[in-house]
């Protein structure tokens, strides 16, 4: 079974885990047959070096993992899925050489070195497994790694398999897998419904937009996530370049995160009421696409003012928020591949998130900081308040300049609504290959969020 641990650990082959600050001892403290293996094998500890200990039969005995130093360790995350990769295929048992809570990181990091993305090719097949080290979370890794395999599934598959319908589909698998409730509104429905602004985005796709809106759990503080489902973004009449549209399947990042954080909550049974909205939609070109200098009058009541077709992301959200708020919930978390903007400021690997709260503030980055997933603050700065206002209408979708990029698109989404609430500008995707992390759709900030909501909902 993909992500999950090792069933049985019997016959386990013991995994030794040395680094290169202080290797002779490391290495004296192995059996003597070990010992002298590794060292004429050269084996110095370096991150990701392996060296299997052959039995005088020839069959492994034992293994060793190199963790480098320090130094080395701090320049990334997740080195164990190094490892996990080059191993022979059989199961292994961390017998030394990790503490709390790396050992926790080294576990998530073997479970998400397994996954791979086969749908359009011959399957990679499996990688070696791991026993699950005494003391972990064995099963809430497990859970963690599914949801992010979903998150990552969803992302890679190419926007003609992963339109609007395709995406209403997931969440709909995603609910019925955890006894959630769906509620769609599609196409001409969300006029009449008023999400103006959803529709105006997706009506010029063949792909008729909607409205997701997942409900689970009947007791607890009420949590409502809200990701950006623009299943594919040309641009709109402010069409992109080639090379700013080539990766924009990705453009349902948010979604795709908030529902592998979705199936992280419902899989673990946490004791809250969770709401999940995505508007679903293609930014696409044809006779009816919404037009730059068109003003756009939100479910809100807000007025927007286009000037750039290309700043969708926060029109969708903006109906979408504004209905998160209508049942006063505790929290509310947005999650979208929503600036350029964000990706200059902080890179692909950091989760840039807004909010009002020191406390929320504080509780994500010690939580991301626990659990690998790095997030960093940025701030509602009130004087960039007046770009987002054209003065034609209430708002301007694409304030001309683009400075403060992601800073003017958190703040147009949080003039939509009033309970508690987090912005996270995320950018999905693993531009190259690292550890756990192939190149490609990747969840970001999900498992920050998830370690933190005891703080964040009392719970
Ligand atoms: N989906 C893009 C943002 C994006 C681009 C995310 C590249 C990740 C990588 C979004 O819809 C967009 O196009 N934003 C514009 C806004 C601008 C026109 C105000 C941007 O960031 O350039
Ligand atoms: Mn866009
Ligand atoms: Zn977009």
């Amino acid at each position: 079974m993909p992500f999950a641990f090792a069933d049985t650990s019997d016959d386990a082959i013991p995994l030794h885990v040395i680094g290169s600050d202080d290797l002779d001892q490391q290495l004296a403290d192995l059996p003597p047959m070990a010992s002298a293996w590794a060292k004429a094998q050269e084996f110095k500890g370096t991150l990701g070096q392996v060296l299997c200990v052959p039995d005088q039969t020839g069959q492994v005995e034992l293994a060793l993992v190199g963790y480098g130093t320090v130094e080395k360790r701090a320049r990334g995350r997740f080195h164990m899925a190094t490892a996990a990769t080059k191993l022979p295929k059989g199961t292994y048992q961390i017998a030394n050489g990790l503490d709390q809570p790396d050992l926790e990181e080294a576990a998530l990091a073997w479970l998400l070195a397994g996954y791979s993305f086969d749908t359009y090719r011959k399957p990679k097949g499996e990688i070696a497994q791991l026993v699950a080290p005494d003391g972990i979370h064995a099963t809430r890794l497990e859970i963690i790694a599914a949801g992010e395999a979903l998150t990552r599934d969803l992302i890679n598959t190419p926007a003609s398999d992963m339109g609007p319908d395709e995406l209403e589909y997931a969440a709909s698998a995603l609910a019925a897998d955890h006894g959630a409730t769906l509620n769609v509104i599609t196409g001409d429905d969300l006029i009449s419904s008023n999400f103006p602004m959803i529709h105006t985005v997706g009506r010029a796709s063949v792909r008729a937009p909607r409205l997701l809106d997942m409900r689970w759990g009947d007791a607890g503080p009420q949590l409502t996530l809200v990701g950006k489902g623009v299943c594919f973004d040309t641009g709109g009449l402010n069409i992109k370049p080639g090379s700013s549209m080539g990766l924009m399947k990705k453009d349902m990042g948010g979604a795709a995160t908030v529902l592998g954080l979705a199936h992280m909550i419902m899989g673990l049974g946490l004791k809250l009421r969770l709401r999940v909205l995505i508007p679903a939609v293609e930014n696409s070109i044809d006779g009816n696409a919404f037009r730059p200098q068109d003003i756009l009058t939100s479910r809100k009541g807000l007025t927007v003012e286009i000037n750039n077709t290309d700043a969708e992301g926060r029109l969708v959200l903006a109906d979408a928020l504004t209905l998160s708020d209508e049942d006063e919930p505790d929290l509310v978390i947005s999650m979208a591949t929503l600036t350029g903007a964000a990706r200059v400021a902080v890179g692909p690997d950091l989760s840039p998130f807004y909010t009002d709260s020191d406390a929320h503030a504080d509780a994500i980055m010690q939580s991301g900081r626990a659990v690998a997933d790095p997030v960093w603050r940025m701030p509602f700065h009130e004087p960039y308040e007046k770009m987002i206002e054209p003065g034609i209408a209430d708002l301007d979708n694409a304030p001309s300049g683009g400075f403060a990029g992601s800073i003017t698109a958190a703040l147009f989404l949080r003039r939509f609504v009033e309970s508690p609430y987090m912005h996270f500008d995320i950018y999905g995707w693993q531009p190259s290959a690292a550890p756990a992390r192939l190149k490609g759709g990747v969840g970001m900030g999900a498992r920050a969020v998830l370690e933190a909501l005891p703080k964040l909902l009392d719970l």
